[in-house]
């Protein structure tokens, strides 16, 4: 049994890697000397798995450019060489609770830098201020990264939200040509609408105050159509590839993880603060705009203005006092959006 799973593994690696092409059953078997009965019973436990896996007699095995199964093995062939390394630190599940949970119990149980949890559909997705997150199976990622502070290139750690704003929609425009952008404080949109939600958690030391670890979750809507979202999102939410004009890459989710991978781990993104700054106000869609300040049991209307070096939203409100917001929830008057 632990015979076959590593060959299934390492021949789904071997697929992976080579997708598109044929690779004959008896190369396989030599390069992972086993027999090709092996391989044979491996190609048969993967296509259970629902890879789509061609035979083609006398040619061999090859796994189709429409499979979009999240593995750690389709991933792989994207990471950068500095992030091969995290590989091995890549938890992929069918389904969880929640990645972020998960993810939780990986950091308190001592899990490394760059610990990534995925899962393919959350039942109890979740997002700021306790609201569910619609993570149905097949159609987008669920992302969670255990994060150590002294790992990170920045001085201030909650510039880590925005950090991952940029990353994400840096690796949506460079694998489907569009151009995301983002609501304060780390909602990322599409075509008008949230594709794309990030929820950072962390747990500080009570006495030090140091901060030991930070969960970052990204849920990111690839595939998922209009008529798939709950009545209520609909005129919220989307996703990447919901306009039929844009056609995904192969292996799109697996690609995904990676871009984003690379850019939270890799050596590309270690930005000064004031240069990630820049290039969060880049995408920031809302600045001149008229906003509706949701700030604990009262809301006013008021003028986004500028991001100031930490990231806090500076609004200006009708009696024309200034605002720094340093966390909380804004509405776009024109834009239907949360
Ligand atoms: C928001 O929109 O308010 C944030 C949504 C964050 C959702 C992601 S999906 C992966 C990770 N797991 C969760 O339960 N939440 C985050």
């Amino acid at each position: 049994m632990v015979i076959i799973m590593n060959t299934k593994m390492r021949i789904l690696e071997l697929l992976e890697a080579h997708r598109g092409e044929t690779i004959s059953g008896e190369q396989l078997a030599e390069l992972l000397h086993v027999s090709r009965n092996a391989i044979w019973k491996a190609m048969g436990e993967l296509r259970g798995e629902g890879y789509q896996i061609t035979a083609v007699t006398n040619k061999g095995y090859c796994l189709s450019q429409e499979n979009d199964i999240l593995s750690v093995q389709g991933i792989k062939p994207f990471l950068l060489p500095e992030c091969q390394k995290y590989a091995e630190c890549i938890h992929i599940y069918p389904s969880l609770r929640s990645t972020n949970q998960t993810a939780k119990e990986f950091a308190v149980a001592g899990a490394e830098h760059g610990t990534t949890v995925i899962a393919d559909t959350q039942t109890d997705g979740r997002g700021r201020f306790d609201r569910s997150f619609f993570s149905p199976a097949g159609s987008g990622l669920y992302l969670s990264m255990v994060l150590h502070p002294d790992a990170l290139h920045f001085q201030n750690k909650t510039a880590v939200t925005a950090f991952a704003a940029v990353a994400v929609c840096d690796a949506i425009e460079a694998l489907s040509g569009q151009k995301p952008t983002i609501k304060w404080v780390n909602d990322i949109f599409l075509h008008g609408k949230k594709v794309c939600g990030i929820l950072t958690e962390a747990v500080s030391d009570f006495e030090s105050g140091r901060m030991q670890w930070i969960v970052l979750g990204i849920g990111l809507n690839i595939h998922t159509k209009a008529a798939a979202f709950p009545e209520d999102l609909q005129p919220l939410a989307s996703s990447v590839y919901a306009e039929e004009t844009t056609a995904a890459l192969p292996n799109t989710r697996n690609r995904f993880a990676a871009e984003i991978i690379n850019r939270i781990l890799g050596k590309e993104y270690q930005f000064t603060e004031e240069v990630l700054f820049q290039k969060y106000k880049e995408r920031l869609f809302i600045l001149g705009k008229e906003i509706l300040v949701l700030d604990g049991q009262s809301a006013y209307h008021a003028a986004a203005l500028d991001i100031d070096a930490l990231g806090h939203l500076i609004v200006k409100d009708q009696t024309g006092a200034l605002h720094t917001l340093m966390s909380g929830e804004i509405r776009i008057q024109s834009v239907t959006g949360r």
